[in-house]
């Protein structure tokens, strides 16, 4: 099996994340083109709707109304899978006068959020999480102080947070980060007129408000545009061009990695607003090698380790992808997750501490059993790669999850792949 043609990925989920929330701490009125049709940025856009933010959704496009930090208190937020939005949240809301509670699925409710409260306490805000630090969360906010953080993790999630939280502080906030994540918050605090100043790995913003442009554009997302083009990379016969895609170098780990690994990959950048964007091609490429991939290097291919574990098990070698152990508290324990199940395919991947080796290449073959996604939507999609490269379409327990980031991903797939649908 081989995919074959073009595709554009929906519209870039961080980043529409991103528009709606910081919407939350904006003045004016923004037209959003392209906007993520995901579930979890649906979750991110009632949110904000909740919150008193202006959302209308006519057709493709989302308008927002700025809510300039007049968020409404006493609400209990449902966060649904999306981390992101709990996170960003945390950060937002701790500056906001009132109590607050963030909920979430059973996903979500397993998830780490004491790596966010916990500096949100040393600003000011009262955070509370359930046991272990997970969901609910309950915030009273409100008089929060700057202040200069390390984080312990490369996580663009709890960086966001405080920069949202030192937006509202007395003062300027300073968060130093161990490696590069991704920055679009970063990006777009600039763009819309926050005071901040970048220098490395480090960040400073002051307090202020945001200003919407009239109009903004999502490229498509990135993440989703890997599971697409490793496929091709490994299903012999294919050929495939993924339009309009985000091509900012923090989400494209992943395009790297796959070029050090042989990848026949030609990317043509095309615009750079509001970031740059453009289009990947890649085909078939027959003589991958193994890769290791560094400790730096995983927070910018942290959603996409699935799909580059799965590339890997076709190049010759050993990789080795260094301290992933991050993948553990994702949607679901990715690591278990597609050592398991991509191992239930007959590749050959195993765990050493927080390492992650891969053997290859190894022929997939299809499962008599159903695969299981976990309920995570990016295992779901890798499975479903990992499938073709098996010669079928093997029955997964749940991939209604897909929804989560790519709701049309199967059709996609199927199309691609010159099979009905
Ligand atoms: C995201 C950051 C990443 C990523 C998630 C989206 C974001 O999480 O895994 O899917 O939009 O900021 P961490 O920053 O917590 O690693």
């Amino acid at each position: 099996m081989k995919l074959v043609g073009q595709l554009t990925p929906p519209g870039d989920k961080s980043i529409s994340h991103r528009l709606g929330l910081l919407s939350l701490l904006a003045q004016g009125r923004c037209e959003v083109g392209g906007f993520s049709p995901s579930a979890d940025c649906a979750s991110t856009l009632a949110a904000v709707a909740a919150l008193g933010g202006g959302v209308e959704r006519v057709g493709e496009r989302v308008i927002l109304s700025g809510a300039a930090g007049r968020l409404r208190p006493g609400q209990t937020i449902d966060c649904g899978n999306s981390g992101t939005t709990m996170r960003f949240l945390m950060g937002l809301l701790a500056g906001a006068g009132g109590r607050f509670v963030l909920d979430g699925d059973e996903s979500l409710r397993g998830r780490p959020m004491e790596r966010v409260a916990e500096p949100l306490r040393r600003m000011g805000a009262r955070v509370e999480c359930a046991a272990g630090g997970r969901p609910p969360v309950i915030i009273q906010g409100g008089g929060l102080r700057g202040g200069q953080f390390d984080l312990p993790v490369a996580s663009a999630q709890l960086k966001s947070a405080l920069l949202l939280a030192g937006l509202q502080a007395d003062g300027p906030t300073t968060v130093n980060e161990p490696a590069a994540s991704r920055d679009h918050t970063e990006r777009l605090l600039a763009q819309w007129g926050a005071q901040i100043r970048r220098d490395g790995l480090s960040c400073t913003v002051w307090p202020g408000l945001l200003r919407l442009p009239a109009q903004i554009w999502t490229p498509a997302d990135a993440s989703a545009a890997a599971f697409f083009c490793c496929g091709a990379a490994i299903l012999p016969g294919s050929r495939l061009v993924a339009r309009g895609v985000l091509l900012n170098e923090n989400r494209l780990g992943w395009l790297r990695v796959l070029e050090r690994m042989g990848g026949r990959v030609d990317v043509r950048r095309q615009g750079d607003d509001p970031e740059p964007w453009g289009d990947i091609g890649v085909e078939f490429s027959p003589e991958l090698r193994a890769v290791e991939v560094g400790a730096a290097e995983i927070a910018a291919i942290i959603d996409e380790a699935p799909i580059l574990a799965l590339t890997a098990s076709q190049c010759h070698g050993v990789s080795v992808f260094r301290q992933v152990g991050e993948l553990r508290v994702k949607e679901s324990d990715r690591l278990a997750a597609i050592i398991g199940q991509l191992g239930a395919l007959g590749a050959d991947l195993r765990a050493e501490g927080d390492d992650l080796i891969v053997r290859g290449p190894t022929p997939l073959r299809l499962p008599d059993a159903p695969l299981k996604s976990f309920g995570d939507h990016r295992i779901a999609m890798v499975l479903r790669v990992a499938g073709l490269l098996a010669g079928g379409w093997p029955r997964i327990d749940d991939e209604a999850c897909m929804a989560i980031s790519h709701p049309a991903f199967n059709d996609d797939l199927r199309r691609l792949a010159g099979m009905a649908s």
